[in-house]
């Protein structure tokens, strides 16, 4: 993709279901008794991973006028797949799926594309293993991983990392379970799951961080379920419209679950002109329309502890953003960017180094002090999407030509991203 300095931007439009609650839904519809109708649900590559996945596992799946349907098998209508479950780049089907697969009488192999095989899965084998799974990986950390299960005891676990796929893991082993199945977290980290698991009728509890459900509960069909559009995604037509001079992006029905808005905060604090329209709330998921326009950016923002979890995806995104500020972005305790889709702290400051920025890398995080200019560079996104989005939106602001090699791992999470940035008019050319 050749990208090229936007002089305006104008749009006014929806985007495809966040990633997080679309895997979700899935599988718990396919968990659930009855028949789910999913609308919007994300087109991201990785969440057809998870179809699949689950469609390999005896789930009937169909795509119909735009909708998913999925017919609930119950929890114990699981049959074991024919071959091995490949989950693409998708650590969330991965890590998530493990936890569903560890409750099965049947023996599965699940493992994915060069990236997932080298992220660390150790953080579920362990939870899943003292439930009583057996689980075979590369090295004891990596996949493919072999995981047999059966009926799960238990547990009351405090994982070590702040994950909320690891989180999910244990609680969808938890249904598969005798007892009351606990994950104690010292950091907060997206809820999607628990909510969803209460739109299912399961009972959970969620206190001071400690959040617990009950095994061997039957579960809800969803229904008719509307997926919000994804924030994740969002932050890159945001961060676009702030830096781009004469710009103004509207993207409507977009998930503002407070365990993912910590990016907004944080722009809101350096000045960025964005409002947070219609808030309400669907399916237990708050959603609102975000208006965002042609921002100075002014003040420090140093970000570390507790906050990291959620914004841990729009790292990336905030660091292009910092190059336009008057002022010094700091990111510590962020030392999970190094195990995500690349090494994302690298990939960062590879990039923006290309570009010319000046920027100090950590091991879990990095500084940089604005306002930078940027010039046009080649960028490889080491097939990483939110790098290749993140770099696409620098390109708008920097000055000459901007090249992303890798561009099209986009379609991981967000395939209409260059198509809806075109629309808006920003000078960008593919092949
Ligand atoms: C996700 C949780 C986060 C996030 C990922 C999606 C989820 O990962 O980075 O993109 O859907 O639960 P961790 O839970 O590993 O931090």
């Amino acid at each position: 993709m050749r990208i090229n300095p936007a002089r305006r931007l104008r749009g006014d439009f929806r985007l495809p279901g966040d990633k997080s609650i679309s895997h979700r839904s899935a599988m718990l519809a396919a968990l659930g008794e009855g028949t789910t109708r999913l609308q919007n649900y994300s087109s991201a590559q990785d969440c057809q991973s998870t179809l699949d996945c689950l469609a390999a596992l005896g789930v009937p799946v169909t795509r119909e006028s735009g909708r998913v349907l999925i017919a609930g098998v119950g929890l114990d209508g699981l049959r074991a797949p024919g071959s091995l479950l490949d989950v693409g780049n998708s650590g969330s089907t991965i890590r998530m799926l493990s936890g569903i697969l560890a409750g099965q009488t049947f023996t599965s192999e699940i493992s994915g594309d060069s990236s997932i095989r080298r992220r660390p899965m150790k953080r579920v084998i362990e939870p899943l293993t003292l439930m009583g799974a057996h689980i075979e990986a590369r090295e004891g950390n990596y996949a493919p991983l072999r995981i047999s299960g059966g009926r799960l005891q238990a547990i009351a676990y405090t994982p070590p990392v702040a994950s909320a796929q690891v989180k999910s893991c244990v609680l969808l082993a938890g249904l598969f379970a005798d007892g009351t199945t606990a994950v104690i977290e010292r950091t907060p980290t997206r809820n999607h799951t628990e909510i969803m698991l209460r739109e299912c009728g399961a009972a959970v509890s969620t206190e001071g961080g400690r959040i617990a459900v009950t095994g061997r509960q039957a579960l809800r069909a969803l229904g008719d379920y509307t997926v919000a559009g994804d924030l994740s995604s969002a932050a890159f037509f945001l961060a676009a419209a702030i830096l781009a001079p004469d710009a103004q992006l509207c993207v409507r029905h977009i998930g503002v679950n407070p365990s993912r808005t910590a990016l907004v905060e944080a722009l809101k604090q350096i000045g960025a002109d964005i409002a947070v329209e219609n808030p309400r709330l669907t399916h237990g998921e708050p959603v609102a329309d975000l208006l965002a326009c042609s921002s100075s950016l002014k003040g420090d923002l140093a970000l570390g502890g507790a906050v990291i979890a959620n914004l841990i995806d729009e790292i990336p995104i905030l660091a292009v953003v910092a190059t336009r500020l008057d002022g010094t972005l700091t990111i510590r305790d962020a030392r999970e960017l190094r195990v995500k889709e690349s090494d994302r702290i690298r990939s960062i400051v590879d990039n923006l180094r290309r570009m010319g920025a000046e920027v100090e890398e950590d091991e879990d995080g990095l500084r940089l002090a604005g306002p930078q200019r940027l010039r046009g560079a080649r960028i490889e996104s080491s097939g990483d999407h939110r790098i290749a989005m993140a770099f696409t939106v620098a390109g708008l602001i920097a000055e000459g030509e901007t090249e992303v090699a890798g561009a099209e791992a986009a379609a991981v999470s967000l395939p209409e991203f260059y198509q809806l940035l075109a629309q808006s008019g920003a000078p960008i050319e593919g092949p």
